[in-house]
């Protein structure tokens, strides 16, 4: 199948299922993840259709104990596959939390009929989207594309807050600040931060290198000594604060109305999306979730940012340097049962 070609459709026809969900898993791979753990599995059904599937054996107990960012990683994944299907023409027939007795299966996915929008852009931003840590340039998004952004989270029953005024910014630069001491003071966060930077040269091809964090490659096995052995946490508040009041002229937030598996996947489809309008125009974005993930702090996130449903992911958007593409495994090692 030539993603590329605007009559690949056709070919697209011609193929058995499976193929067709071969290929586009090459670009559901591609998704983005917390601390690129790549938490998705996926397998086949007896009728072809593909389950989406929580793998739990890359889950962050500290960070994430309840599976809330993997979930919502996995959310994204299936976002990136129902992309790279409509840029090819065929829509996604999606279920999402199919079977209530299994809590692994977080999706099943069809083929479905004809889809008529172009998502060319989106399907090609899938090799562009990278997570842009360094500071942001000090301007705003066009007001078109913040409402683009808006309105692709709405239709997936999620609310996008963008927050650009100084006053806001600094009450949850200093929240960030706050979630960063405390997340740092605890070893058990360190160790499980410091077990996923890694260099892109591992087998595992997962995880992050150091050159994400402005150190080369080489030196991944360092940052993550020196992430596993002392408390950072003041110099990375310190960081964060000033890369929030100098460095990102917009915050933005994604919440939702529940806390539940449902509510998490439908922030994972609106963060790819979100994400893949950023990068067709150029933008990119980074996380700030410590805020979100600390219990105590994300009452008050919520009150900071004024937004009605509960906070899922604290992020920047805006216009920054160029980042690494990151390493990612390969569509065998993530699909079950196949040969
Ligand atoms: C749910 C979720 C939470 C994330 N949280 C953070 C975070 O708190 N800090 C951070 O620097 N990156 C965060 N990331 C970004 C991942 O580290 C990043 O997606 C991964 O390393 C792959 O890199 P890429 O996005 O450039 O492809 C998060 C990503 C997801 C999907």
């Amino acid at each position: 199948m030539d993603m590329e070609s605007k009559n690949s459709y056709k070919t697209l026809a011609g193929e058995t299922k499976r193929d067709i969900f071969k290929e586009l898993l090459k670009y559901a791979v591609l998704a983005p993840s917390g601390h690129n753990t790549q938490p998705w599995l996926f397998r086949f059904t007896e009728d072809d259709d593909l389950y989406v599937i929580a793998d739990r054996t890359r889950a962050l107990p500290v960070v994430d104990p309840h599976d809330r960012e993997l979930t919502i990683s996995c959310g994204a994944a299936l976002d990136h596959l129902e992309v790279a299907s409509q840029a090819n023409g065929k829509a996604l027939d999606v279920d999402i939390c199919p079977n209530p007795n299994d809590d692994e299966v977080l999706a099943r996915v069809r083929i479905g009929g004809e889809f008529f929008h172009d998502v060319r852009d989106l399907f090609d931003a899938i090799h562009k989207r990278r997570t842009t840590r360094a500071k942001f340039e000090d301007r705003l998004l066009p007001e078109t594309l913040a409402k683009e952004c808006a309105y692709i989270a709405e239709q997936n029953g999620i609310e996008l807050t963008l927050i650009s005024d100084a006053d806001s910014r600094s009450a949850i630069a200093e929240l960030v600040a706050e979630g960063d001491r405390i997340q740092f003071a605890d070893p058990r966060f360190r160790r499980e931060l410091a077990a996923w930077v890694h260099s892109r040269r591992r087998a595992s091809q997962d995880g992050m290198s150091g050159s994400g964090f402005g150190m080369p490659d080489i030196l991944s096995p360092v940052g993550a000594l020196v992430i596993r052995t002392f408390d950072l946490g003041n110099g990375i508040a310190a960081g964060d604060r000033e890369k929030i009041l100098e460095g990102s002229p917009t915050l933005a937030v994604f919440s939702s109305p529940k806390d539940t598996v449902e509510n998490w996947l439908q922030t994972g489809r609106a963060l790819s999306r979100v994400l893949l309008a950023l990068a067709a125009n150029g933008a990119t974005a980074s996380y700030l979730n410590p805020p979100v993930e600390l219990d105590q702090l994300r009452p008050r996130l919520r009150d900071a940012v004024g937004c009605k449903g509960i906070p899922q992911l604290l992020m920047r958007f805006g216009y920054g340097p160029g980042a690494e593409p990151t390493v990612r495994r390969s569509v065998d090692q993530a699909l079950l049962g196949t040969e």
